[in-house]
């Protein structure tokens, strides 16, 4: 047993003060010091400086670690140049992405305070270094491939991923499903694979709306997509539309990454099936994407967390400054509520979304914990704090170990 005593700890809705957090694996009892003594005699004792703050982990739910090279190789602005970009940097990218680069990105997000991430896995080459990784991981086998011709192979690649990712036992990392997108992805394969993940309780996740070439390629098989489509793949027609894509995932819970072009009836189908957006504002100004509606999934009680994206659309792997943008994008919110909302984005709802016992500094909770050097004492505006300005992240707990930050 451990007994940490910061100067100040963010509870779910308020930063509290002479209390002390007694954990192990899990967050045991929060209470005065001298209680917690008395409770666990044995345990060892960390007293940190003043103006400390212990806060939750934060969880960055989407992030596609094979792609870690890129820094100015992809095409920036329009979505269907940027994919163009990526095919035909694809093998170079990947290739040059080793084991090291995946690291570096992983402990990136370490330095960053990103305790539990999501990796969206095209490959597989991305399963030694999450595995090995210090976080918590959500595993995601991506499944992609819209050519009825393909799909059997395509399928036989991905099982075989999926169960690779199964032998991994370790604690913090779960093996899961990621179904490209709607226009990438034949839905016999869709089918399938949402089958999986039903009877296996495998986690969820999809690509969902990102940009207007979509919109218009799943409506009326027209757009930038046509050309690309054809070209690429030999087909002039779209192999199915956005709300019979999700109807495939009736009866189970989706994370649906960025949904910037979703109309009201899919935002409806979405708020009926309690599916979770992940919002990915970087990544969505990069591509040329519209900035996602908040307020309408708001107003239909949809769930949406915030994260990174890989860095084949974002600069860091950062969920601060993520928060950052989001809140200088959407200049409409009020900004104290929309910054603990943000926050809650990263935290105690991406947990949530995720099906993961973490992101809140509570009683039973695993003991997923940042250690913040604050400046001064918090006031009512710590989450506008938090966000603007950057503070030094001095100790990172990880299932109660210390990842980040000798004593
Ligand atoms: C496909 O493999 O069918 C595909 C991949 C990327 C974009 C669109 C389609
Ligand atoms: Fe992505």
């Amino acid at each position: 047993m451990q007994i940490i005593t910061p100067h100040y700890i963010l509870l779910r809705d308020k930063v509290v003060t002479n209390l002390s957090v007694a954990f192990d694996k899990k967050i045991e009892k929060i209470a005065p010091f001298d209680d917690l003594l008395d409770a666990f005699p044995d345990a060892k004792v960390t007293t940190l400086r003043e103006h400390s703050l212990l806060m939750p982990g934060l969880i960055n739910a989407h992030v596609h670690i094979e792609f870690s090279k890129n820094k100015t190789e992809l095409t920036y602005g329009d979505f269907l140049n940027w994919l163009y970009s990526v095919i035909e940097n694809r093998a170079d990218l990947i290739n040059d992405c080793g084991i090291e680069c995946m690291n570096e990105a992983i402990e990136k997000m370490l330095a960053n305070g990103i305790t539990t991430f999501g990796a969206i896995s095209s490959q597989a080459m991305d399963l030694e270094a999450c595995a090995n990784a210090k976080q918590n991981v959500v595993f995601f086998n991506e499944l992609i491939g819209s050519q009825a011709t393909m799909a059997d192979a395509l399928f036989g690649d991905f099982t075989a991923r999926l169960n690779a990712s199964k032998m991994i036992k370790r604690e913090g990392f779960y093996p899961a499903v990621a179904i490209h997108s709607p226009y990438s992805v034949h839905p016999v394969l869709v089918k399938k694979a949402v089958e999986i993940a039903k009877k296996e309780n495998l986690k969820l996740t999809a690509h969902f709306m990102e940009s207007i070439a979509e919109r218009e390629w799943l409506d009326e098989s027209k757009g930038d997509f046509k050309k690309f489509f054809e070209d690429l793949l030999s087909q002039s027609q779209s192999v199915g539309s956005a709300e019979e894509f999700l109807n495939y995932f009736e009866g189970t819970d989706v994370l649906l990454t960025h949904v910037t072009n979703a109309n009201k009836g899919e935002i409806a189908t979405i708020a009926k099936n309690g599916h979770t957006v992940i919002h990915c504002p970087i990544s969505n100004r990069l591509l040329g994407n519209p900035t996602l509606n908040i307020q309408e999934l708001n107003k239909n009680n949809i769930r949406w967390i915030v994260a990174t994206d890989g860095l084949s659309s974002n600069y860091e792997l950062d969920l601060f400054e993520e928060m950052k943008i989001s809140l200088f994008m959407h200049d409409q919110e009020p900004l104290l509520e929309f910054a603990q909302a943000l926050l809650d984005g990263v935290t105690i709802h991406a947990a949530e979304a995720l099906g993961l016992n973490t992101g809140e500094i509570a009683e039973g909770k695993n003991a997923d914990m940042l250690v913040i050097d604050l400046e001064n004492e918090p006031t009512k505006e710590l989450p506008v704090h938090l966000i603007l300005h950057r503070y030094n992240i001095s100790k990172v707990y990880i299932n109660g170990k210390l990842e980040k930050g000798a004593i």
